[in-house]
């Protein structure tokens, strides 16, 4: 791929934090003891093709908000250089965000006090939308996300699911090409976050919008996004699909049987290791080029009676803690 099919470059991208302030008048300090400095992001190179759906992962303090804030505008970067949708964001704002849609899970960009739908008709005059193109996006919006219940009610009446609905409404009114979402899920029940996966899935496979999103919750990796980066202290520790990036770390699949009665004593052979025994429950892992599975499964069964048996591959929970405490970047 060149850089001309790409939506977003990152070249050698770094940003600091300056923190803490000199505490003058504290006797005894030396002047600037107290200041430090936090590399956040530290030398981030990558492109990102158009409707591509790409996730950040990594633990907290990894520098997964940070880029996504250098990204949307907000921060300009140390060193380095990004480009969006051929603009340098922090420089040329106005325009960055007429192309770009944002969603911190964290945060609101509705007016709290304001019914929903007076929320939309501010941002098509910030937007200065066309009247006709803007009734056409919002009725689409109101109908994909279901809206129309709630419409009328202030932003501070609705639940964390209802608002996160009208979040991404408001962040796609002006159909931005690329859409960047910090923790789109979080706090959500189940339910909906379903339904946010959902909306996001489509607006890339059907629309073509490109997403970027951070998240800690896996399912929503699984379900959205085509390649993964893991970000640990500020770097791009891994890049690609999630399951080549899995198959990589971890050959191996995993097995668990359910006993009727307590598990029995295993012998198990080299090759199949044992990862939990606990009461009637037993998993194994064993690499499926190496061990027939037939064989360990009828190993780990040994002649008792089971109620359940599930086999696949590690889970990518496991896998994602694997990873960081492989790379001892579990502690920024
Ligand atoms: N405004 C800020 N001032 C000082 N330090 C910050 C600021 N924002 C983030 N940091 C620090 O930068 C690092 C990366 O933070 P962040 O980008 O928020 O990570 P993540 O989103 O992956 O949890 C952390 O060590 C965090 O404490
Ligand atoms: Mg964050």
């Amino acid at each position: 791929m060149s850089d001309k099919d790409s939506q977003i470059i990152l070249r050698e991208l770094s940003k600091s934090y300056a923190t803490g302030s000199p505490r003058w008048l504290s006797i005894g300090s030396v002047s600037g003891a107290t200041r430090k400095t936090i590399d956040a992001v530290r030398g981030v190179t990558l492109s990102i093709e158009r409707g591509t759906a790409v996730g950040l992962i990594g633990p907290n303090g990894a520098g997964k908000s940070t880029i996504i804030k250098i990204l949307a505008g907000i921060m300009r970067p140390s060193s380095g250089e990004v480009i969006v949708n051929g603009r340098v964001p922090f420089k040329d704002r106005i325009k960055h965000v007429a192309s770009v849609g944002v969603v911190f899970g964290q945060k609101t960009q509705l007016w709290w006090d304001l019914p929903v739908q007076q929320s939309f008709d501010l941002l098509r005059d910030v937007y200065r939308l066309q009247p006709q193109q803007y009734r056409r996006t919002r009725d689409d919006l109101v109908e994909r996300l279901a809206l129309e219940a709630f419409l009328s009610r202030p932003v501070r009446q609705l639940s964390l699911g209802q608002r996160m609905r009208a979040e991404f409404a408001a962040a796609l009114l002006h159909e931005p090409s690329l859409v960047i979402l910090d923790e789109p899920t979080i706090g959500l029940d189940a339910l909906a976050k379903i339904a946010v996966r959902e909306f996001i899935h489509r607006l890339v496979r059907e629309r073509g919008t490109t997403v970027l999103l951070t998240t800690h919750d896996m399912h929503d990796i699984e379900q959205i996004v085509d390649r993964v980066l893991l970000i640990g202290k500020g770097k791009i520790l891994a890049d690609g699909a999630l399951d080549r990036l899995r198959s990589e770390v971890f050959a191996e699949s995993e097995l668990q049987v359910e006993f009727l009665g307590d598990s029995p004593l295993l012998d198990l052979p080299d090759g199949i290791s044992l990862i939990e025994q606990n009461g009637n429950r037993v998993t194994v892992a064993f690499d499926p080029a190496k061990q027939n599975p037939a064989e360990v499964i009828s190993k780990v069964v040994a002649g008792k009676p089971v109620s359940d048996i599930r086999l696949g591959p590690r889970s990518i929970e496991e896998f994602v803690s694997h990873f960081y405490r492989m790379h001892g970047a579990l502690e920024a």
